[in-house]
């Protein structure tokens, strides 16, 4: 029996809850192996997100940035799913009208095995053309040392990830919205909810009646506003949660 206490209002709540949307980010990969961005030992502590994760950072030195982006892929591969990712991968059996919406761009969830992933901050995947934006698969980059050319037109070639500055994915971004003002259950995973507009969906969905849960070892910048606070790893909490809905509705 596991020792850590989910209160019972909670999954009495989940086992009568279909609409039930989770919200991720750095945090719930950092089981994997994969660095958060604010943390103490975080990317952006030791990387300047000015120079790598902007427009006009990738203009000055794009070698630099394709660089930089090749090492974090490698990492990126290199990684597994953790219990986390597993566990949010039931989700989509255990409510009917379950969402996922990361704002990691790392596919992670796609491997533990979530369909249908809304994406608010594009992936590390893929890459484009800056010019005729023709998108590639990551195997452009395989042999090339610098950056990488478009064949069609010649223009540089970088991530397909949002940088700062940049607007979202618009039809991500309207999904997002309309999942969270109609959620029952949000919850907010592994995010220092420092970065709009994901960090105001938690807040969103309460506004329109969600019962909202938090999951960070860490306070945060929206953690007084929520109902429930997990301060625990979400590989260890986000695994008994399940256990205790698939206990109650019979299936374990
Ligand atoms: P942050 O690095 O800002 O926050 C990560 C959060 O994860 C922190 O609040 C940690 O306390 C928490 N955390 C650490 N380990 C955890 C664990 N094992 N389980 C659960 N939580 C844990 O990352 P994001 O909130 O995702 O943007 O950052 C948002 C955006 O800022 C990113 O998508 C990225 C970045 O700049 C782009 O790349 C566009």
């Amino acid at each position: 029996m596991n020792k850590i206490q989910i209160p019972d209002d909670l999954i009495n709540l989940l086992i009568n809850s279909e609409r039930v949307v989770v919200l991720t980010g750095a945090g719930v990969s950092a089981e994997s192996g994969i660095k958060t961005f604010r943390d103490p030992d975080g990317l952006w502590a030791k990387f300047n997100p000015a120079e790598l994760a902007s427009m006009n950072g990738f203009m000055k030195n794009p070698e630099l940035v394709w660089d930089w982006y090749q090492h974090r892929r490698e990492i990126i591969n290199k990684s597994e799913p953790n219990p986390g990712h597993l566990a949010i991968a039931q989700m989509h059996q255990l409510f009917s009208k379950f969402a996922l919406i990361t704002q990691n761009v790392d596919r992670l969830h796609h491997r533990a095995g979530s369909d249908n992933v809304i994406e608010l901050h594009g992936n590390i995947i893929e890459n484009y053309c800056v010019d005729c934006h023709t998108y590639y698969d990551e195997q452009i980059g395989e042999n090339d040392l610098s950056l990488p050319k478009c064949k069609k037109c010649y223009g540089k070639i970088r991530p397909a990830v949002v940088w700062f500055g940049e607007m979202l994915p618009e039809a991500a971004l309207i999904k997002a919205d309309e999942l969270s003002r109609n959620s029952q259950v949000f919850f907010s995973v592994g995010t220092s909810s420092e970065v709009y507009p994901a960090a105001n969906l938690p807040l969103l969905a309460k506004e329109n009646g969600a019962v909202v849960i938090e999951v960070n070892p860490n306070e945060t910048a929206i953690s007084r506003y929520m109902d429930y606070r997990f301060r625990m790893p979400s590989g260890e909490i986000l695994p008994v949660i399940i256990e205790r809905i698939k206990e109650r509705k019979g299936l374990i």
